[in-house]
């Protein structure tokens, strides 16, 4: 059986702290043994992805109407069995990609499609926030439906910083553990 993984970075910068937590999950997840798996990463700055225009055409037409990367992505996320989106804190909150992929998100809501989907967070901050845009994220999964397997937080002045963070460290573990749980046994 296939495992398909999705990483989604939030952030503009390719070596950012952000880009280097989603780097060590997945190798984590590599580590983990899970079998059949896919990863692929979505970096939000290499992709074309407007802000919703609040059309609600989608709620029609099923999909949503401006011309971007935004139905691969979505087809992307529909089809993986984990999610895993990170963003920097900017000003205690998301990034604006991260905004822009949680509004356009509205097309997949009206049917529910990405209900169950399992997800992980991950917000990078220098100092503080990372409270209210992880609450930012467990409310859009909220509404969704989805299933938030955990959170985790990246604090550090550096970049390198970041991943010295025991904290993050045991984060990181834990989450790629309690993902692995909901995996079916393998006979
Ligand atoms: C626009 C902007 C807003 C920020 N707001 C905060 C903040 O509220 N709290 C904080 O501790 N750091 C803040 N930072 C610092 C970033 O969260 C930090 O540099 C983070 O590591 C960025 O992630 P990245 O390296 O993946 O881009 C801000 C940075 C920018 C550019």
């Amino acid at each position: 059986m296939t495992m398909k993984i999705t990483t989604i970075c939030g952030s503009n910068r390719r070596k950012g702290a952000t880009k280097c937590i989603l780097g060590s999950i997945e190798k984590e997840i590599k580590q983990a043994n899970i079998s059949g798996l896919k990863t692929k990463n979505i970096s939000l700055s290499d992709v074309h992805l407007e802000p919703c225009k609040g059309c609600l055409k989608c709620k029609k037409k099923g999909h949503c109407v401006i011309p971007d990367d935004f139905g691969k992505i979505a087809f992307r996320m529909i089809h993986s069995d984990l999610i895993v989106i990170g963003s920097p804190v900017y000003f205690s909150d998301v990034s604006s990609p991260v905004k822009a992929l949680i509004d356009r998100s509205v097309s997949l809501w009206h049917t529910k499609l990405l209900k169950d989907k399992k997800v992980i967070f991950v917000a990078a901050t220098m100092e503080s926030g990372t409270e209210h845009t992880l609450e930012t994220l467990k409310i859009w999964a909220k509404d969704h439906e989805m299933n938030v397997i955990s959170t985790i937080e990246g604090i550090g002045e550096e970049v390198k910083d970041v991943l010295s963070n025991e904290k993050t460290i045991q984060q990181i573990k834990d989450s790629v553990g309690a993902f692995k749980l909901t995996l079916p046994c393998e006979s």
